[in-house]
């Protein structure tokens, strides 16, 4: 069975193409779906690719993550500077975790530089556009290879 990976959403990003597309670009979030799920069919892997304006639903599919999946990428969108309890759901998982920031958020406002998940993430990448989720694919793929 294909390794399954998760690519999670957090809010306003179901917006992507319509939101200040001057910052985040003009492409949909099911662009960038339909482009992660190319890459899968490449990489020979799965993936369960999901959107919430929502922590609490966030914190569930990573909590579901567990059981399913052998790594996340996750754009936690403004919860990124604000959630301790999604830092605490990524703790809990064994698996790869790499964050992605569409703009770089290093330099934008000052409360966008600190990320609590960067304290449980093995990678970031923030700058790349919504090239950087298959950035962030390419690389729990490759973190999760047998051998
Ligand atoms: C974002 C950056 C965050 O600061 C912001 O709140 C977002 C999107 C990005 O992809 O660049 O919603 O995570």
């Amino acid at each position: 069975m294909a390794r399954l990976i998760y690519i999670l959403n957090g809010p306003n990003l179901n917006l992507l193409g319509k939101r200040q597309p001057e910052i985040y670009g003009h492409e949909t979030l099911a662009d960038v779906e339909r482009d992660c799920a190319a890459l899968a069919g490449e990489l020979g892997v799965e993936i369960r690719f999901l959107q919430s304006n929502h922590e609490g639903r966030l914190i569930d599919w990573i909590h579901e993550a567990r059981e399913d999946a052998v790594g996340i990428v996750i754009n936690p969108a403004a919860f990124t500077h604000t959630s301790v309890a999604i830092l605490d759901a990524l703790k809990t998982f064994d698996g790869p975790v790499i964050e992605v920031h569409i703009s770089n958020v290093h330099q934008r406002e000052s409360f966008r530089h600190h990320s609590y998940v960067s304290l449980r993430a093995d990678g970031v990448i923030a700058g790349c556009g919504t090239e950087g989720y298959r950035l962030g694919l390419r690389r729990v793929a490759s973190l999760t290879a047998a051998g």
